[in-house]
């Protein structure tokens, strides 16, 4: 996607050809920073430390982090370590264990010698069909929104099609064209009048600061609300749509995705909104059934919760200019108020109205996953 008319994927090979570009997510929506990652280590610091970030952002970031440890040492120990090191590094998304197993399975049976240039083969091609899955949402998700603006009474025709997300589901937590905006990306090229509202995202503020930098680039028009906002908003007949990504989807259709999604799905059920999750193959758990029993949500750290960054605007003194537009962290608890920080949630399937994936839209259910993936 573009940044200042330049076309920027979130990952890539550098030109040494032997380490890996991203983008700092840390720093946006503030400061557009790169980093190079040289080691399994640093690749690994990345994704705990959510420099990169998404479900299928750290699936490839890991692959690569598998390319970077077979350069160090291509040998069987090393390769199991560093599986088990990147592994590690989150446990709720599935693609990052997709990812992992992928290049492992890939070069596993080769000689060493040869390993560390098979991963990065294998690393790149889950880069470049992450892209082409996300861009075939985008065709799926895009056909849906045409038809649901088509289908609103007359009085509502010339209004924006306004289009609900939570978190970040973009190009920045893929490698190109995000899961649930893809679909947005789509239609706004497509010239339909698209509208996001774009949750916060407490704690680590996604919607703010990712979700509204990328939509901004590209000229979407788009509004952030707080994450309590959404409900209101339905209830007023202010959301034609949501739409969201998932970390880990059930052979079942449910989704687990950033803190606050089920809530959403709840106050959309309630309001007759239809409730749309976006995803590539890479996130359905075919060994899982039931998402609320069986997925580990990742818990975060506390301070997340009690603490808040951005850019410095204001301080209750004089400061120098200098200062200003600076990252800063500010405390909004008490001193010793505990905080918890679960990073995920799950919606159950029957909130979900229906999957749109890279082979279609389907039901959020045993059979309609079964129907387009076959069991794949
Ligand atoms: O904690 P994050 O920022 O990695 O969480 C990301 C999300 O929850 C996304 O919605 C999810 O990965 C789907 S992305 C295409």
């Amino acid at each position: 996607m573009n940044i200042d008319g330049q076309a920027w994927r979130t990952i890539w090979l550098e030109p040494d050809g032997r380490s890996v570009g991203v983008i700092d997510q840390t720093q946006l929506p503030h400061r557009f920073t790169t980093r190079t990652l040289s080691s399994c280590g640093q690749a690994a610091d990345a994704i705990r430390t959510m420099v990169v970030r998404g479900a299928p952002l750290i699936g490839v970031t890991g692959a690569y982090g598998l390319m970077l440890a077979l350069q160090a040492d291509p040998g069987d120990g090393a390769l199991a370590a560093a599986f088990e090191q990147l592994d590690a590094t989150r446990p709720t998304a599935i693609n990052l264990r997709w990812a992992l197993e992928r290049v492992r399975d890939r070069v596993a049976p080769l000689p060493p010698a040869q390993r560390a240039e098979a991963a990065k083969r294998e690393a790149a091609l889950i880069a470049d069909d992450d892209v082409a899955m996300c861009e075939a949402i985008g065709d799926h998700g895009l056909t849906l929104f045409q038809q649901l603006a088509a289908a609103r009474p007359a009085a509502r025709q010339e209004q924006p099609f306004h289009v609900l997300t939570h978190c970040n589901a973009g190009w920045l937590a893929t490698v190109d064209w995000g899961t649930a905006l893809a679909p947005v990306y789509k239609a706004h090229r497509a010239g339909l009048n698209i509208h996001v509202w774009v949750d916060e995202t407490r704690p680590r503020n996604q919607g703010a600061s990712l979700t509204a930098f990328e939509l901004g680039r590209e000229g979407v028009p788009h509004t952030v609300i707080v994450d309590n906002a959404g409900g209101h908003l339905m209830q007023h007949g202010q959301v034609d749509a949501v739409i969201v990504g998932t970390d880990r989807t059930t052979r079942t259709g449910d989704v687990c995705n950033k803190i606050g999604t089920y809530l959403k799905a709840l106050a959309a059920h309630d309001n007759g909104v239809p409730f749309y999750v976006a995803l590539p193959a890479s996130t359905i758990d075919w060994s899982v059934a039931d998402g609320v029993a069986e997925i580990p949500i990742e818990a975060r750290s506390a301070s997340e919760v009690t603490q808040i960054q951005g850019a410095l605007v204001e301080l209750d003194r004089p400061v120098a200019q200098a200062m200003l537009g600076s990252m800063a962290t500010v405390q909004l608890s008490p001193n010793g108020s505990a905080g918890f920080n679960p990073a995920f949630d799950v919606t159950p399937a029957r909130l979900v109205s229906a999957l749109i994936t890279e082979r279609g839209v389907c039901e959020a259910s045993e059979a309609g996953l079964q129907g387009l993936y076959n069991g794949a």
